[in-house]
């Protein structure tokens, strides 16, 4: 059984660790003392390579909302296969998915598809820098939008370098001086620091990045003085609003943007769930915009963008069927599973009384082990010891069958159902036993 070294899941990673750094190519799935192999996965479970079952709270990291393998969508994607899986012309099905979309939320005037949650976010950043012809960005301090380079800076800042207002700093190593001179970081939910650290450069603004609802702020939800500030700012200095929708768009029938009041942003940046567990991106918005920097009709637009395996039909009927599944109703269903989900870690650690919150929002879930109130990025920041405490708690945790993601997130999908709620409550209070147990 993981994690002992019997695990089938060990000459697994021996073998990846003599072709991969660290065994791995991607951060999510890492796991110490080494990951844990999946052989198989189903609705709210992971089957590992020791035939042990694991619940998924994470949901490759909350690309699927109906769980693994949802048969409606496998039964569509089945049938799909063997009508083509790639094609350089496209299908009825790519119209369909973007009808769906645009139908949804309002602001989606006209919508193009990609492949990635980092790929819609750079093409967004693009565009705006397009239709604007301004070269710089607006995002908040420790919000992760992808890995495109201006949307990294400041991802992760340290109480050692955060400074008094919020700093540019690269997140990689090598980040050209270019690019952090291009992004400016304000502070999430104060709309009085935005307008005055704006104030200086708003002549070069290209556009406002936001993520309504982010794990960087432990998912405070936007304030609508903060809201209303960013579409003010980005109306006055002749600036796009960007939303980055690819985590919350999971909060509201018509998005996050949609449960946040009507503020309509010009651009939207979705991914994850609309590919229903296969890659997406999706970027859309005002049609003046969107028709500015993507019409090739006339000659080059002034973006352009395509990509082998955008919209391939694959990916567009998985989320096709998703998203139809996702009716109205499901809505108020995964805040539900939220709140369920949510007392039962608050009253476990009430119970182990181990200092800590659980934060989040509809079908989000994070774990903090402190008590200081949570605002933003800073407040949410877990020290040294306190993030290790977090990790022994998911690792005490996987041991006993429950998958959440390391920094203590979960994504809750709509088939979480009572005796997925039963285990988990076993799994976090015998978790926090353990630990007290060892601390
Ligand atoms: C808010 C947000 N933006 C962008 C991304 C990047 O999406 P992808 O992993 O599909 O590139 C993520 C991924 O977690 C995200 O949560």
């Amino acid at each position: 059984m993981w994690p002992s070294e019997n695990s089938a899941s060990r000459p697994l990673y021996d073998r990846a660790l003599r072709v991969m750094v660290a065994g791995t190519t991607r951060h999510i799935p890492w796991q110490d003392p080494f990951p844990r192999f999946a052989a198989s996965c189903r609705g709210m479970y992971v089957t590992d390579v020791d035939g042990a079952d694991v619940l998924d709270l994470v949901m490759n990291n909350a690309a699927l909302i109906h769980g693994h393998a949802s048969p409606p969508v496998m039964e569509a994607v089945q049938a799909q296969l063997w009508r083509g899986t790639a094609c350089t012309l496209p299908f009825e099905v790519e119209v369909s998915l973007a009808e769906l979309l645009c139908e949804r939320v309002p602001s989606l005037e006209k919508i193009r598809l990609c492949n990635s949650g980092t790929e819609a976010v750079m093409l967004a950043i693009k565009a705006a820098r397009a239709y604007t012809n301004r070269p710089k960005i607006v995002k908040v301090e420790g919000i992760y939008h992808g890995m495109y380079d201006y949307a990294e800076v400041s991802l992760d800042p340290k109480p050692d370098n955060w400074g008094n207002d919020p700093g540019r700093i690269g997140y990689s190593r090598g980040v050209p001086q270019g690019v952090l001179d291009d992004v400016i970081i304000v502070p999430w939910n104060q709309p009085e620091a935005l307008r005055r650290i704006l104030r200086d450069e708003a002549a070069s603004v290209a556009a406002i990045l936001l993520d309504p609802v982010s794990g960087g702020t432990g998912f405070t939800p936007p304030t609508p003085e903060f809201l209303d500030a960013v579409h003010e700012a980005a109306h006055e200095i002749g600036a796009l609003v960007i939303y980055d929708e690819v985590l919350c768009f999971r909060l509201g029938y018509h998005g996050a943007q949609g449960r946040f009041g009507d503020r309509r942003p010009d651009l939207t940046v979705l991914a994850k769930i609309i590919g229903g567990g296969f890659p997406v991106g999706a970027i859309g918005g005002r049609s003046d915009v969107m028709e500015a920097v993507f019409e090739h009709r006339r000659g080059k637009p002034l973006l352009p963008a395509s990509g082998t395996f955008t919209a391939n039909p694959i990916s567009m009927t998985a989320g096709l069927v998703t998203m139809q599944m996702l009716d109205e109703a499901s809505y108020d269903k995964l805040d539900r599973i939220g709140d369920t989900a949510r007392a039962i870690m608050r009253d476990a650690l009430a119970r182990a009384g181990v200092p800590g919150q659980v934060t989040g929002i509809g079908s989000l879930l994070a774990v903090h082990l402190h008590d200081r109130p949570i605002h933003d990025y800073r407040s949410a920041f877990a020290s040294p010891t306190e993030a290790a405490s977090l990790r022994a708690l998911q690792l005490a945790m996987l041991k006993r069958g429950v998958l959440m993601a390391v920094r203590g997130v979960a994504y809750l999908p709509t088939v979480m159902a009572d005796a997925d709620f039963e285990r988990l409550e076993l799994a976090v209070r015998g978790a926090l036993a353990d630990m007290a147990q060892h601390a």
